[in-house]
């Protein structure tokens, strides 16, 4: 009984996970999140699930682990901000789903993947790519990064048809731990939260925690998990990319 218990919590848990949108976030611009990508997944037996990822190369996107793990396939389009405007956005399908090898999908750790294109991402002033973290001493905690997602409007609402971005604040590991039993805070995650009901929701997953210095943008995190409604009562977390930047390379050389 304990440990059906224990599957039932984690089953909720990661399906929030699945289908986290960002609340109370501001309508984005064609070309304000040149590196953003409206994936769709597709399990064996075609049912359809949404995610975000990022562009970081012109034939590789990230996004997260529970987005595409058990998923058969996958695409993405790009340079797009309204998902019913068929004049925005190209569309690029993926030849290969590269899931971390060491995804736990109880505790959420490593929580990271990549999607190869065989055609090449064409850039331009709405496509381009974000840089990857490569200072794992850097200390995140009170700095302030922008997410971005199509996922749910908020609890009970719709996904996203323009895209949506907010801003968050890092907080302590600490605090995170006093409300995730399940997801272990060990320095490869990131916990963050917005004011105001500023939140990430379902169909968020995979999507930028980006940090932006003038005009150089770094993907800092990748939207993970959350807790509640999508009304940012709690923090959320975020897989901490740089500690995952040398497995990205390492596939992508391969
Ligand atoms: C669709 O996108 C184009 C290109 O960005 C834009 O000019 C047009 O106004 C959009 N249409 C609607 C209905 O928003
Ligand atoms: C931009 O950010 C990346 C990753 O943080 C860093 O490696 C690079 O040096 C930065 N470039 C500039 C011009 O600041």
């Amino acid at each position: 009984m304990k440990s059906l218990l224990l599957t039932i919590a984690l089953a909720v848990s990661a399906t929030y996970a699945g289908i986290t949108r960002i609340s109370n976030g501001e309508d984005a611009k064609l070309g304000q999140f040149p590196y953003q990508a409206f994936l769709q997944l597709n399990n064996e037996e075609g049912k359809i699930f949404r995610c975000g990822g990022s562009i970081i190369d012109k034939n590789w996107i990230v996004t997260a682990a529970h987005c595409t793990i058990g998923m058969a396939g996958a695409y993405v389009i790009v340079g797009m901000v309204q998902v019913d405007n068929k004049t925005q956005g190209t569309k690029y399908v993926s030849d290969k789903l590269v899931t971390n090898e060491n995804f736990d999908h109880a505790t959420l750790e490593n929580d990271v993947a990549l999607l190869h294109f065989p055609q090449d991402i064409q850039f331009n002033e709405n496509v381009a790519p974000i840089n990857l973290p490569t200072d794992k001493n850097e200390d995140l905690v009170g700095k302030k990064f922008i997410v971005s997602g199509y996922g749910h409007l908020g609890r009970d609402k719709p996904k996203a048809n323009t895209l949506q971005y907010t801003e968050l604040s890092v907080l302590d590991d600490s605090k995170c731990e006093k409300i995730y039993n399940h997801e272990k805070f060990d320095g490869t995650k990131i916990c963050a939260k917005g004011e105001g009901g500023k939140s990430t929701c379902g169909g968020d997953s995979g999507g930028p925690l980006a940090k932006y210095e003038k005009d150089n943008k770094t993907l800092m995190g990748l939207v993970s998990f959350g807790k509640g409604s999508c009304e940012g009562h709690n923090p959320e977390g975020f897989t901490k990319v740089v500690e995952y930047t040398d497995w990205i390379k390492g596939k992508m050389a391969n």
